[in-house]
């Protein structure tokens, strides 16, 4: 396998660790909230990596650190080998033209009051990438690549103009048109029409296909990820329990949690894809009472002795896929049937 464009190296982002003296004298500190516990990705130039997880996994917080708009409590983030954890200024502003961040919510990226051209035009007058005389080909150039036709029509409109899957395009675009090299996609379509979520995926996979931008891709959606992904990483309570080529993982999963996603998720191809939140039996534990041993074992329904007091290793599974269970091989060979 190629190196890695970008890592997150053993991330750890605990919020409200100091909540200040005078919050702790008056008993208003918020309890301190583990959302990234020794988390370790890699995004390999060109490939997808999709990170799927219940709500409050860590997903985001780890988008946000990998586009360093957050920086980790402890751990490192590498972009192209180099230690950028602590990049400002000047350095700061180069690595953000490389690694570029697309929201849920289309309507966040755009200012009402520009119109699309002047929204696309602004990242590339802001990192100096295009003379001011080639600033309307550039823009229509990138409408025409995400499909919006006739671009000069969509270079002259204004937001609220524009349905949402057309907004989602524009956000796509303005992400593109500077040519990061790695984008950071949370959950891009799940504020989408049902009816046009597949068209903005197959766009996304089209542009990839065409620039060999790498995508860090978020879900709640296990199908999703695996219409779009290479791999995958599950996330829960702030940990990787699973990550793996995304057939391996989802033929041979190797945790548990893996597995009860399996069975929760709707059909994969994504012309079927349901608006569908993760839903498993019990409730996952807060992060800021986290259960000993294995995170997962209060709603595992395999769980032994040794996982309420033994936090379990990483098991390479010999397919690509690490997964941290004490009984990872077992799960992989004979799923959730195995007598533990
Ligand atoms: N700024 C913050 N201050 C305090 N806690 C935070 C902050 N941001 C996130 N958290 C907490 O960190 C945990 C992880 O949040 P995060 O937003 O990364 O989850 P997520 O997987 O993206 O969830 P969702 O699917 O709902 O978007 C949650 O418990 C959340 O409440
Ligand atoms: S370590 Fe135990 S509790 Fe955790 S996932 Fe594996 S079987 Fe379940
Ligand atoms: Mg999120």
């Amino acid at each position: 396998m190629t190196d890695p464009i970008l890592t997150l190296d053993t991330l750890r982002m605990v919020y409200n660790a100091d909540p200040g003296i005078l919050a702790r004298l008056t008993g208003r500190a918020d309890p301190p909230v583990i959302a990234a516990d020794d988390v370790t990705l890699h995004l390999h130039p060109g490939k997808t990596l999709a990170v799927v997880g219940e709500s409050g996994s860590g997903k985001t917080t780890a988008g946000r650190i990998a586009t360093l708009q957050e920086r980790p409590t402890s751990g490192r983030v590498l972009f192209e080998g180099k230690d950028v954890t602590d990049l400002t200024g000047t350095a700061l502003k180069a690595f953000r033209a490389k690694v570029q961040m697309i929201f849920q919510n289309p309507y966040d990226a755009l200012n009402p009051r520009l119109t699309i051209g002047q929204s696309l035009a602004e990242p590339l007058t802001l990192h100096g990438l295009v003379p001011k005389s080639e600033l309307r080909t550039a823009v229509l150039e990138m409408l025409e690549a995400v499909e919006l036709r006739p671009a000069a029509q969509f270079a002259d409109a204004f937001p609220s103009e524009l349905s949402g899957g057309q907004l989602q395009r524009i956000a796509i675009a303005r992400a593109l048109i500077i040519k990061p090299r790695v984008v950071i996609a949370d959950e891009p379509v799940s504020m989408l029409d049902v009816s046009i979520r597949s068209g903005v995926m197959n766009l996304m996979r089209g542009l990839q296909r065409n620039t060999g931008v790498t995508y860090l891709y978020i879900t709640h959606d296990l199908s999703v990820a695996r219409y779009m992904a290479d791999r995958i990483a599950v996330m829960y309570l702030g940990a990787v329990l699973e990550e793996g080529p995304a057939e391996a993982l989802i033929s041979g999963a190797g945790h548990p949690y893996t597995r009860l996603l399996i069975q929760a998720a709707p059909d994969h191809r994504a012309s079927e894809v349901k608006r569908q939140r993760i839903r498993l039996p019990g409730d996952a534990a807060s992060q800021s009472g986290l259960p000993t041993g294995c995170r997962f074992h209060p709603r595992c329904p395999l769980a032994q002795d040794v996982c309420r007091t033994k936090v379990p290793p990483r098991v390479d599974l010999g397919t690509g896929q690490t997964a941290a269970c004490h009984f990872a091989e077992e799960v992989r060979q004979d799923g959730l049937a195995i007598p533990a």
